[in-house]
């Protein structure tokens, strides 16, 4: 069967990751979490003391960006795939409130952008990949031949967020994610370089008022819908 691209964007926190990566599951594609990217390339630098304070030094980060690696390694109890930093699981590190406070000054550096959409660009080459971020049906596959772009309101994901940050015992105050979320969605859509925005030809969703599993039924119809029209 043909193989095709799936773009899922939208704001943080609106469910993106887990509707794209059961569809991946579904279909036996691959599933790319961009935004775990961003993640590891932030935590990179607060590893190496890159911020003083919310100010990042950009020679510093300039001089080191090829040195960073980021891979994605399946877990064999959970078959999820984790992120790895230059060899090492981070995936638990890049989901704390201390990285989500400082990655979106990370990813509006153009220098990481390009470094990071050259490999995000590099994954889907042979297509059959769900990939999901920011700029996926803009900037990292504009002919991608199926873009989603997810929102929801800022208390939904807000609550959201909280539940998977205590589900991981990372107990948050909700006034501090919603604060988080409502920052990040300033921003991501307004800085220069690539600003999240919706694809012309992105379908949109507003999953505020809908269930997992209900998600899951219209993103699978999307494909196949896709899928059937595609040419011979
Ligand atoms: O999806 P997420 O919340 O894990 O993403 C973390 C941050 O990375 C988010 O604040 C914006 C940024 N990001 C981006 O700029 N471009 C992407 N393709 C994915 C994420």
């Amino acid at each position: 069967m043909k193989k095709i691209i799936i773009a899922v964007d939208g704001f943080s926190s609106c469910g993106k990751s887990t509707m794209a990566k059961d569809l991946a599951r579904e279909i036996g594609y691959a599933y790319i979490d961009s935004g775990a990217m961003y993640r590891a390339v932030t935590l990179y630098c607060m590893q190496n003391r890159f911020f003083e304070g919310d100010v990042i030094n950009i020679a510093q980060l300039e001089a080191s960006i090829n040195k960073i690696q980021i891979t994605f390694i399946p877990n064999a109890e959970t078959n999820n795939s984790e992120t790895y930093l230059n060899g090492v699981n981070v995936e638990r590190e890049i989901r704390t409130m201390e990285v989500a406070n400082k990655v979106s000054l990370v990813s509006a550096i153009p220098i990481v952008r390009h470094a990071l959409v050259a490999n995000q660009q590099a994954m889907g080459a042979q297509k059959g990949i769900v990939m999901d971020g920011r700029d996926i049906g803009t900037a990292v596959f504009p002919t991608a031949e199926l873009k989603i772009f997810v929102t929801a309101s800022a208390q939904v994901r807000a609550e959201r967020r909280v539940a998977e940050l205590v589900a991981k015992g990372d107990p948050v105050s909700f006034e501090a994610v919603l604060e988080n979320v409502k920052s990040r969605d300033h921003m991501d859509t307004t800085r220069t370089e690539s600003p999240l925005r919706k694809a012309d030809d992105a379908l949109e969703l507003d999953n505020s008022n809908l269930t997992i599993a209900e998600q899951k039924a219209w993103l699978l119809a999307q494909y196949h819908r896709v899928i059937s029209n595609l040419p011979s």
